[in-house]
């Protein structure tokens, strides 16, 4: 199962969004040939990387099997691909699934029985679990049991089975939507943060080379500069700027071209695309620059509250533009001046 394939399947009728940090099928396919496999070969991320390697020695030195991980952050920040490196590192197989593929506590226990000892068991989008089917990961995450029940009705058993010490690595964009028994039965647990530039730029170069792409350096900046801190959207901008490339200008992406290829695609100097320049807009002209509750927000741009939450915001927060209060979102006197607008002047204090 590839990243977010449970989402996809569920979201069919979006449109694809070039600067969305989600995996879409092109990515999932390219994805896996540009997916770093080893923990050296994982750029940026440092901290994390630095903890990952260390519990990994000490599980492999022990002979046992690695601690539960809770991977989370924002879409496109490589969360599947660590759990696939761990997998390497630890040299043990990996099963994946995802939180809304397991529908019934039936689904999950039929995995669980199936994993061998140190295994991985990789589960996306784990804070979308079913609270039943949630209650079955309890007891085999802290003691490696399942409770299967035995027959029907009143003369039902249960019997009590004993499963191999696996792994669980689980992956969610929303943190804050993790139970907590869930959460507390994570001994490593981690969060994921967009890319400095210069991690960007490595991962941009890396990618070229492995695609057979024909890229300078300032065509690099370019597409590192524009894909929002998320491997995943530089990834999709160095394949469209390379269309671009064979289309419209020998085959090779110059600074120029990279330029010309993100603008064609309304994607701007930060990365902004439409959307994004519309719940902007909304927020500074139509509510004032809030504050504005996210319900108004979006039903004013006919979008899920949730896609505001986990897809737009997380980025205009990183780049300064929006801020969370509790009365509601704020657009920053950095957003007047990127969008061109006046700071509004102060209401003159009456007392
Ligand atoms: N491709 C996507 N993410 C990457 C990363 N963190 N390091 C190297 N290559 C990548």
């Amino acid at each position: 199962m590839a990243d977010g394939t449970a989402r996809r399947m569920m979201q069919q009728r979006q449109p694809e969004r070039i600067v969305s940090g989600q995996a879409y099928d092109e990515d999932a396919r390219i994805d896996v040939s540009v997916r770093p496999k080893r923990l050296e070969e994982y750029i940026g991320q440092k901290r994390v990387k630095e903890n990952i390697q260390i519990a990994i020695d000490a599980a492999r030195s022990r002979g046992e099997a690695l601690d539960h991980v809770l991977l989370y952050g924002p879409p496109g920040l490589g969360k599947t691909t660590l759990a696939q490196i761990i997998a390497n590192e630890l040299n043990v197989p990996i099963k994946t699934s995802a939180g809304p593929l397991l529908e019934r506590k039936g689904d999950l226990t039929a995995i669980l029985t199936s994993l061998e000892s140190k295994e991985v068991f990789f589960m996306d989008e784990i804070h979308r679990l079913q609270p039943a089917v949630e209650e079955v990961l309890y007891p085999a995450m802290e003691d490696f049991r399942v409770d299967l029940i035995i027959g029907q009705g009143p003369g039902a058993r249960i019997h009590p089975f004993q499963l191999g010490h696996f792994t669980l690595i689980g992956a969610t964009t929303r943190a804050g939507l993790i139970t907590a028994p869930l959460r507390s039965r994570f001994g490593i647990v981690h969060r994921l943060d967009f890319y400095e530039p210069e991690d960007l730029l490595i991962i941009t170069h890396r990618s070229a080379k492995i695609l057979n792409i024909q890229m300078d350096e300032g065509g690099a900046e370019e597409i590192s500069r524009r894909c929002r801190g998320t491997p995943r959207i530089a990834n999709r901008l160095l394949r469209r700027a390379r269309d671009f490339a064979e289309v419209r200008a020998a085959g090779r992406i110059t600074r120029a071209v990279a330029q010309e290829a993100l603008a064609m695609l309304g994607v701007d100097e930060s990365g902004l695309d439409e959307v994004d320049r519309n719940l902007m807009i909304a927020l500074l002209d139509k509510y004032a620059g809030g504050p504005v509750g996210l319900g108004t927000l979006a039903a004013a741009l006919s979008e899920e509250e949730d896609a505001i939450e986990e897809m737009y915001e997380p980025y205009l927060m990183q780049l300064g533009l929006i801020d969370r209060t509790p009365r509601g979102r704020v657009a920053t006197p950095r957003a007047y001046e990127y969008f061109g607008r006046d700071l509004p002047r102060r209401q003159p204090r009456l007392f």
